[in-house]
C-alpha cells in the first residue's frame, strides 16, 4: 500500500520520481504528489487527487519542476479521503520538512493533540502530516538528530522519505514493518518500496531492516540502526531485466502475466528436479525433523490462501499429516497452537504483506519453524523465514495474481514431493508419476491458454450478471474460491464461491431463472456427485458453465449451457489447469465491463497496513 521513491543526484529528478512511481503506482493509485528542492524555488510539491497521470500533467512529465533531489509517493488512502491535500507529501508548517510515508502511525491522535497545544496547525487529515510537524518540533538544526527524536516518539508501521531544505544535499529514510530498499548509482542514490522503481537506472540494491534509517546522498548512503551505530548493509544485484516489468505489447499486465505462467512454472520447477527427484536446495529436512512435525500450518491472504487452501488437500494425501491453512490476519489473534513440533508454510507473493509477517513472526515467537514461499526476493517475509523458496515468477505488476499463484503451487507441489520422499509416504511409482506429470503440466497449461477466445467468447455472454456463483467439490472448490475472487476483484461482479455440497445449506435459495453458476468438475472422483449439484440448480433454472477435464468432456457438454474442456491431469495437479479458465473468465468479464483491470477500485497489490 503507497509507494515511495526518493532520488538524489546530479539529474532532474522530478522525471525520475514519475517514471520511479509509474512504477510502483500499483501499490496505491488514488493520489500522487511530489517535492524537489531546487536552490532558485526552494522545496516545491505538487499533489494532484487520482492517476498519477494527473501529476504528470499538472508538471507537464516532470519538466516543470526543478531540482536534483526529491521525493515522491502514489498513496493508497488510509487516514483522509483521497485528495489533494491529504495527498503525500506531507510538509510541516515551517515547509522545512517534507514527508512521504507508507504505513500508519497508531499514536498520531496523541501526538496531533500534543502538537496543536503547542499552537501547531494541521491542514489535512493523514497520520503522516502528524510527523513533518513533529519534525519541525523537534529539529535544532541537525536532520538526521530530528529524525531519531521523532522515531522514538511515534509507534505503527512507516517507510519514510524525509527531505529538509536546510540539508538539501540528503535524503533520510528510514523503516519499520514496510518495505524499503536503496538503490545505489554512480553519483546518484535512491530510496523506494520495491526495486522496480529503480531497475531502470540501478541493478545494485540493499534491502532496509526494521529500526534501520539510512541517510542518502548523491556520493554516497549511510545506513545506520536504530541505536545510530553505523551499518554494513550487504549489496544484492537484481537479476531481472526492466522489459519484466513491461507490458510487452499487451493491454494489460494481467493479460501478460496469465500468459507468462506456462515459463514462470517451468522456470519455477526445472532447476528444482533432477534425475528423477526433487531438489530444494538450501532446505535442511531430515527424516526425524519430518517425523517429529506433529502439524503443518499454512499461512497466507488473499489468492496466496487459496493456494494454502489446494496445499492443504495436496500435502495431506502426499504427507499423511495434519494440515491447517489459516488467513493471516485471524492466524495473529487467534491464540494458535503451534508448538516447535510446528511446521509454518508462509506463502506470499510480495513477501511484505503486514499481516503475514505479523503471523510468521508470531509462528517463529511460538517456536515454530517457518518456511515460506515468496516470489519478492529480498523481501522480509523471505528474510526473516528459516527457510525460504522463491518462485520465480518475475515481477508480477497487475493487482489481480495470476503467475504468482501459479508459482506458488508449483513449490507446493514440490515440497509435497520432497517430504514425502524424505517420509516414505508415496512410494516410487506414485512419487514418478506425480513428478512427470508435473513436469508436463506447462504444456498442458499452454493447452488452456490457447482456447482464450472460446473463453472471451463466453465471458461476452455473462459479462452483464450481476452476481455468479462458483461451485466444486474438493481442489475444485479451491479453485472456485480464487475464480471467484478473481471475478469480484476485476469486474466488481457479486460472485461466492462455495463447497458444492454446501449449496442446499443456504446458497441454494439465491438460485433464480438466469443465475449464472460456474460449475468446477475436474477432480474426476467426485465428477458425478458435482455433476448431481448440476442437475439441482439447472432445475431452479440457473445457467450453467461447466468446467472439466477431456476425459469427463462428453457428459458435461450434456449437461450444462457452455462447458470449457480442459486436458486431463492427475487429480492432485488439477488446479494449475483449472484456474487459467477462471482468470481469463475474469479478465474478459471485466474488459468487457471497460473496467480497469490492472488498477481496480479500492484495492493495491501490496497489502502493508493491517
Ligand atoms: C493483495 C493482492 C492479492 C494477493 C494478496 C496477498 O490482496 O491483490 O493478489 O493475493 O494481497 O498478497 P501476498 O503478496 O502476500 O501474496
Amino acid at each position: 500500500m503507497c509507494g515511495i521513491v526518493g532520488f538524489v543526484g546530479k539529474q532532474e529528478a522530478a522525471p525520475i520520481l514519475l517514471d520511479g512511481l509509474a512504477r510502483l503506482e500499483y501499490r496505491g493509485y488514488d493520489s500522487a504528489g511530489i517535492a524537489v528542492y531546487s536552490p532558485q524555488d526552494g522545496l516545491r510539491v505538487v499533489k494532484a487527487k487520482g492517476r498519477l497521470q494527473n501529476l504528470a500533467e499538472k508538471t507537464n512529465g516532470g519538466a516543470d519542476v526543478h531540482g536534483c533531489i526529491g521525493i515522491g509517493h502514489t498513496r493508497w488512502a488510509t487516514h483522509g479521503e483521497p485528495s489533494d491535500v491529504n495527498a503525500h507529501p506531507q510538509l510541516s508548517e515551517s515547509g522545512r520538512f517534507a514527508v512521504i510515508h507508507n504505513g500508519i502511525i497508531e499514536n498520531y491522535a496523541e501526538i496531533k493533540e500534543f502538537l496543536q497545544e503547542q499552537g501547531v496547525t494541521f491542514v489535512s487529515q493523514t497520520d503522516t502530516e502528524v510527523v513533518a510537524q513533529l519534525l519541525d518540533h523537534y529539529y535544532k538544526d541537525d536532520m538526521l538528530d530530528a529524525v531519531v527524536k521523532v522515531l522514538h516518539r511515534i509507534e505503527g508501521a512507516y517507510a519514510f522519505g524525509i527531505v529538509c531544505e536546510d540539508c538539501p544535499d540528503r535524503l533520510i529514510a528510514a523503516r519499520k514493518d514496510s518495505p524499503l530498499i536503496i538503490g545505489y548509482g554512480e553519483d546518484f542514490n535512491f530510496l523506494a518500496s520495491d526495486v522496480t522503481a529503480v531497475i531502470k537506472h540501478t541493478r545494485e540494491v540493499s534491502y532496509l531492516d526494521d529500526g534501520d534509517i539510512a541517510v542518502l546522498t548523491a556520493s554516497g548512503v549511510a545506513i545506520y540502526d536504530s541505536l545510530l551505530q553505523r551499518q554494513d548493509k550487504a549489496r544484492h544485484q537484481v537479476d531481472w531485466e526492466v522489459s519484466a516489468a513491461e507490458k510487452g505489447g499487451y493491454e494489460h499486465f494481467m493479460a501478460k502475466e496469465i500468459m507468462e505462467q506456462p515459463e514462470a512454472f517451468r522456470k519455477t520447477i526445472s532447476p528444482r528436479i533432477q534425475e528423477g527427484a526433487v531438489v530444494l536446495d538450501g532446505l535442511c529436512f531430515d527424516r526425524e525433523t519430518l517425523e517429529r512435525m506433529d502439524k503443518l500450518y499454512i499461512i497466507a491472504c488473499g489468492s496466496s490462501y487459496h493456494v494454502g487452501m489446494v496445499a492443504k488437500y495436496t500435502l495431506e494425501k502426499l504427507l499423511r499429516k495434519n494440515v491447517e491453512v489459516s488467513l493471516a490476519s485471524e492466524f495473529r489473534y487467534c491464540d494458535p497452537i503451534v508448538t516447535e513440533r510446528t511446521l509454518c508454510i508462509v506463502i506470499s507473493q510480495s513477501g511484505e504483506t503486514i499481516d503475514t509477517l505479523a503471523a510468521l513472526r508470531e509462528a517463529k515467537r511460538l517456536g515454530a519453524r517457518v518456511l515460506s514461499i515468496v516470489n519478492v526476493v529480498g523481501s522480509t517475509i523471505a528474510r526473516e523465514s528459516d527457510d525460504v523458496l522463491y518462485t520465480w515468477a518475475g515481477p508480477e505488476i497487475a493487482v489481480a495474481t495470476t503467475k504468482a499463484y501459479s508459482t506458488q503451487l508449483s513449490v507446493v507441489y514440490l515440497i509435497g514431493l520432497y517430504f514425502a520422499r524424505i517420509l516414505g509416504t508415496v512410494n516410487g511409482g506414485e512419487y514418478a508419476a506425480i513428478l512427470t506429470e508435473l513436469q508436463a503440466l506447462p504444456e498442458k497449461m499452454e493447452q488452456v491458454l490457447a482456447q482464450k477466445e472460446t473463453i472471451q467468447y463466453y465471458a461476452s455472454r455473462y459479462f452483464n450478471h450481476e452476481s455468479i456463483f462458483f461451485i466444486g467439490r474438493n481442489v475444485d472448490y479451491a479453485v472456485g474460491m480464487e475464480g471467484s475472487l478473481k471475478l469480484k476483484e476485476i469486474s466488481y461482479i457479486h460472485s461466492e464461491a462455495y463447497a458444492a455440497g454446501e449449496l442446499k445449506h443456504g446458497t441454494i435459495s439465491l438460485i433464480e431463472p438466469g443465475a449464472l453458476v460456474v460449475a468446477l468438475a475436474g477432480h474426476t472422483p467426485l465428477f458425478e456427485k458435482l455433476m448431481s449439484n448440476v442437475v439441482e440448480v439447472k432445475s431452479r433454472g440457473a445457467d450453467v458453465l461447466g468446467v472439466t477435464v477431456a476425459s469427463r468432456g462428453a457428459a458435461m457438454e450434456k449437461a450444462v449451457d457452455g462447458a470449457l474442456i480442459i486436458p486431463d491431469t492427475l487429480p492432485m495437479l488439477l488446479p494449475s489447469l483449472e484456474v487459467l479458465p477462471m482468470q481469463l473468465f475474469a479478465y474478459y468479464v471485466a474488459l468487457m465491463r471497460g473496467c480497469d483491470i490492472d488498477k481496480p477500485r479500492n484495492l493495491a497489490k501490496s497489502v502493508t497496513v493491517e
